[in-house]
């Protein structure tokens, strides 16, 4: 996720910014750039500073291009649309450079809205969606101009037929710069926290949210705006949280509120209280806990602007495979390592059931050894895009001819450069070891991937597109729900099992690969030995395992519309009183509504109904809270577990 850091104030601007970017830095980024204005030479003069990579290139620049000011605005980009160069990296002018902007998330529309502005003028210099939001804020202040132009004229021309004086034409008033904001973004779909400047405005700062969090900082005689508490905690206390479809004012005298009509909002700082690494956490007491609490965003910025709600439509523009190939394609081999081959497990049952693709799923690191005849086409899985293992893999496929597409949280890592074809997961940056949001990201891309692939392969019908489209956009709602209804009763639970020795993980179908996954969250945070098992395997050798002093927990649910689920979830049953006939004790993960089970089982933990295929992104969630918690309680390095790392970049 990008960071942001303005100011206004009677300070020198420059090195504020960048120590608030840098305390922002754990958001992970891949360029940076300033904007500033108000110098003393010139006030009006807007001064523009960008450099790929860290921040220490953007203050060798500074260094050698100084900048003096006592207002503007600096960005830390996370590059989603366009790789890390300095061409994209913010801040974005306008056509005339005396305006630019700062943006964090996603423009769903801006092709669209790129080709508009094209047919009136605009010519671009980057790749980025963020561009457009400049034009489109300049579009609106040359609309008011011209309006104001043909109001004066008409006015003039009244003034000339009621009266023989001299006209008195008044020079053409443009809107304020926080009007043409609020009519630009109204015309902006997908996810914005932007901060804009404007020469011809000068001592203002305007800010705009949307989805990604922007928060003001209220200090004596100084105004700032942040992608982030820590990016200006350490100057003032006094924040207000940006609330959705609010627009700030911040100039010298101090700061406006408005929603996106303009009409006024009164709001009130709270003081904050949170030492600086609590802040970069959210107040979370983890990096994994924020980030599952993340989840509902995550999967929210991967399927925006890929999906179209009205025609059900997928849309995959960096994929660059073309209709005819897949439609001949005759299987697909997925390769990946960890978590992201628990997600590649789950993505063969919706590929095979929406596109009729067969698919072959191993881990990379076991893959070359097989000398593979690769399939026709190959997809790698990566949250890091660094895996030596899921490398090496690629390179095996790409070796023997096999074009890879890549599914991967960072856009320009080693994986995505040598991938034919790209679907970024839009999760942000990823800092618990322990994957969360990024693997409910990876189920988002694959289920998304697997749509296009049944509507390109012709076994998807706009009437079932349309259906999926519904129902994948209403998962971000259900993952609030989820995470709202169940984290006290896994923190319960958690004190119950923190002691266990051993845990089993049983799922069946699409669910197994979640067994896998809940397994693997409790083993690398808490250090507990846990599996995950295929729950029709139980009878064939891991029932002799099961006694009073083992903790199994059963994914257990169902989609009542969906025969196979329902057959599935009956067989699961039998499962269940498999284990609990040996005195086994079961965390059953269940259907909401679902009061069948509860009569069988110890502990149930109820999830939102969804679609089959889509069940994965909802039940995994209990099992990732229910390991954090047990972790806790255990004393363990959440964040940190030991032995492991976050990218492993060693075969
Ligand atoms: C998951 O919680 C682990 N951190 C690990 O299994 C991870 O998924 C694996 O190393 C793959 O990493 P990647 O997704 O970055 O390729």
């Amino acid at each position: 996720m990008c960071g942001i850091v303005g100011y206004i104030g009677p300070k020198e601007v420059v090195p504020l910014i960048v120590e608030g970017l840098r305390r922002l830095e754990y958001r992970g980024y891949d360029s940076a750039g300033i904007a500033v204005a108000g110098s003393a030479q010139n006030p009006s003069l807007l001064e523009v500073r960008r450099a790929p990579g860290k921040l220490g290139n953007l203050e060798k620049v500074l260094l050698e291009r100084p900048l003096h000011g006592t207002y503007g605005i600096g960005h830390t980009r996370w590059a989603t649309h366009g790789r890390p160069t300095e061409e994209n990296a913010h801040p974005h002018r306008d056509s005339s450079g005396s305006l630019v902007v700062v943006h964090n998330g996603i423009v769903e529309n801006y092709l669209l809205l790129k080709q508009q502005l094209m047919a009136r003028g605009h010519r671009f210099a980057s790749e980025t969606d963020t561009e457009i939001i400049a034009h489109l804020i300049e579009d609106e202040l040359e609309i008011a101009r011209h309006n104001a132009a043909d109001t004066n004229g008409t006015d003039a021309t009244t003034t000339a037929a009621n009266t023989a004086e001299a006209i008195v034409v008044s020079p053409p008033s443009s809107i304020p710069l926080e009007e043409a904001v609020r009519r630009a973004v109204k015309r902006l779909s997908g996810a914005f926290a932007i901060g804009v400047l404007s020469a011809r405005e000068p001592d203002k700062l305007v800010a705009a949210r949307s989805g990604p969090p922007a928060v003001i900082g209220i200090g004596e005689g100084e105004y700032f705006l942040a992608s982030d508490v820590p990016g200006i905690l350490h100057h003032t206390r006094d924040i207000v949280f940006l609330n959705d479809g609010e627009v700030a004012v911040l100039t010298r005298s101090g700061v406006l509120f408005t929603d996106f009509e303009g009409a006024p909002h009164q709001r009130t700082p709270q003081r904050i209280t949170w030492d600086p690494i609590q802040a970069e956490k959210a107040g979370y007491k983890h990096f994994m806990l924020k980030e599952i609490n993340e989840q509902p965003r995550a999967v929210r910025d991967t399927t925006l602007g890929r999906v179209s709600l009205d025609s059900g439509r997928v849309y995959l523009p960096d994929l660059h495979i073309s209709q005819s190939f897949l439609q001949q394609a005759a299987t697909m081999t997925i390769a990946a390592c960890g978590t992201s081959w628990h997600a590649g497990l789950a993505g063969k049952f919706m590929i095979e059931r929406l596109a009729r693709l067969p698919v072959d799923v191993d881990y990379a690191s076991e893959y070359r050894y097989r000398d593979p005849i690769p399939g026709a086409l190959g997809l790698l899985i990566t949250q890091s895009g660094e895996t030596a293992d899921t490398i090496a893999a690629q390179l095996e496929m790409i070796s023997k001819g096999t074009p890879t597409l890549a599914i991967c949280n960072v856009v320009g890592s080693a994986i995505t450069r040598k991938a034919q074809g790209v679907i970024t997961t839009n999760a942000g940056p990823e800092i618990g070891v322990a994957s969360t949001k990024a693997f409910t990201a990876q189920l988002a891309a694959l289920f998304t991937l697997a749509l296009y692939l049944g509507q390109e392969r012709g076994f998807v019908t706009e009437t079932q597109s349309r259906h999926y489209v519904d129902e994948l956009a209403r998962i971000p709602q259900k993952l609030e729900d989820t995470l709202r209804s169940v984290d006290d009763q896994c923190a319960h639970l958690a004190k119950e099992f923190s002691t266990a020795r051993d845990f089993l993980f049983l799922g069946r179908g699409i669910h197994y690969p979640i067994a896998l996954e809940g397994a693997l969250k409790l083993k690398e945070i808490s250090y507990i030995h846990a599996e995950g098992y295929p729950a029709g395997e139980m009878k064939h050798g891991p029932n002799a395992l099961i006694d009073e002093t083992l903790p199994v927990a059963c994914i257990a649910t169902k989609d009542p519309a969906d025969p196979a689920s329902v057959l599935k979830y009956e067989k699961t049953l039998s499962n269940i009183q498999e284990v609990t006939a040996r005195s086994g004790r079961v965390i059953a993960i269940a259907t909401e509504g679902d009061t069948e089970i509860q009569q069988l089982v110890e502990h149930t933990i109820h999830i939102p109904a969804a679609p089959e295929l889509l069940l994965p992104m909802l039940e995994v969630v209990p099992l990732q809270l229910l390991a954090y918690h047990i972790a806790v309680k255990r004393g363990c390095d959440v964040d940190q577990p030991r032995n492991l790392a976050k990218s492993v970049t060693v075969e």
